[in-house]
């Protein structure tokens, strides 16, 4: 029997699950690439899995990748780009407050 698993960036275990769901071959999510402090403490891994919210330190880091959605992730993933990206201008112009 064959098991495919994956970790990296959420697109690609995205794409490897589809792929791996076309085989008929199960698959394992390890989240780790989502996790922050690790702990349990900043809900930065928090994810539906099968229709449930985990936290990817506390509940995994691996999980039935075709149970997970990737969608919901992906755009939790995206919900502070534009501040993520002001940031990174303010920075790159020096007039970030830390500096
Ligand atoms: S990594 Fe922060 S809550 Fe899981």
């Amino acid at each position: 029997m064959s098991q495919v698993f994956c970790v990296g960036p959420v697109p690609m275990m995205k794409f490897s699950t589809l792929t791996a769901q076309k085989y008929d071959t199960p698959i394992t999510a390890s989240l780790n690439p989502i996790m922050v402090d690790g702990t349990g403490m900043c809900g930065c891994c928090r994810v539906e899995v099968g229709g449930v919210t985990k936290f990817a330190c506390v509940d995994g880091p691996d999980f039935d990748a075709t149970l997970v959605d990737w969608d919901d992730l992906r755009a939790r993933q995206a919900a502070y780009r534009s501040e993520e990206g002001a940031s990174l201008k303010a920075y790159e112009e020096k007039s970030c407050a830390c500096h």
